[in-house]
């Protein structure tokens, strides 16, 4: 069930498309929709060129034989189309449960619009339920893990700090070659200054919280796909 709406939003967003779009390619089970939908149509002539947001997502397109480029060689992109892991009433996102919010944040940020698709469960009053990956560089691990612990419980979390791991119980390592936090908050009340104290510590990537990035989301439930739109 969950899949099909997945789709549905993710079809949704591809209607939206226009020819020749420079298209940034979200991370994902939901933008793996997108991506398998946005290959049917470039297999019956749809013109685009696209910037993936991970490894996994680049090894999808170049099967489905989308074109590929990259950010040194586009200036811009039309439109990125992502998933994401909580969307509030404002559209703030929290990001990177897969792992790929740097790219996803670069990507993002290089693009005229963002397009959030999602299936219902992913909306929240409040963000914060959905722990937050913090990406951190490796050097210095202990000293920044120890900082950031400070800040989010300056912050107001409810819970720790835990270094993400992979399946075989190693740290997860980013497509950048960084690790992740996954900060446990509860909920998170003021986003946009926990966002700069965080990027205020120097072994801090970048944090999984998409402020007033997004501008429009399709979310799909069982009676329908509904657009939100950023005030
Ligand atoms: C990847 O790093 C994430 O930001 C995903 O976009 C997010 O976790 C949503 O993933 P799903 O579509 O698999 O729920």
């Amino acid at each position: 069930m969950s899949e099909d709406l997945k789709r549905q939003a993710a079809a949704m967003a591809l209607d939206t498309l226009q020819p020749g779009m420079r298209l940034g390619l979200g991370t994902g089970s939901t933008a793996r929709h997108f991506v398998a939908l946005l290959g049917e149509r470039v297999a019956q002539g749809f013109d685009c060129i696209c910037v993936p947001t991970s490894e996994a997502t680049a090894e999808q397109a170049r099967s489905l034989d989308i074109p590929l480029s990259d950010l040194d060689t586009l200036d811009r992109l039309d439109v990125t189309v992502d998933g994401a892991d909580e969307i509030d009433p404002r559209l703030n996102l929290i990001k990177g449960g897969g792992g790929a919010l740097l790219r996803e944040k670069i990507v993002a940020a290089a693009s005229d619009a963002m397009i959030v698709i999602a299936d219902s469960s992913k909306l929240v009053d409040v963000l914060g339920r959905y722990p937050l990956p913090i990406e951190v560089n490796r050097f210095g691990l202990g000293a920044t893990q120890r900082t950031v612990g400070e800040v989010i419980a300056s912050n107001g979390a409810e819970g720790g700090l835990r270094l993400r791991q992979d399946g075989s119980g190693a740290p997860f390592v980013t497509d950048g070659g960084h690790l992740i936090l996954d900060a446990f908050f509860g909920r998170i009340s003021q986003p946009e200054a926990l966002g700069r104290d965080l990027l205020d510590i120097a072994g801090v990537v970048q944090h999984g919280l998409f402020i007033q990035m997004c501008k429009t989301a399709y979310v799909a439930a069982p009676d329908g796909v509904r657009t939100l739109a950023s005030a």
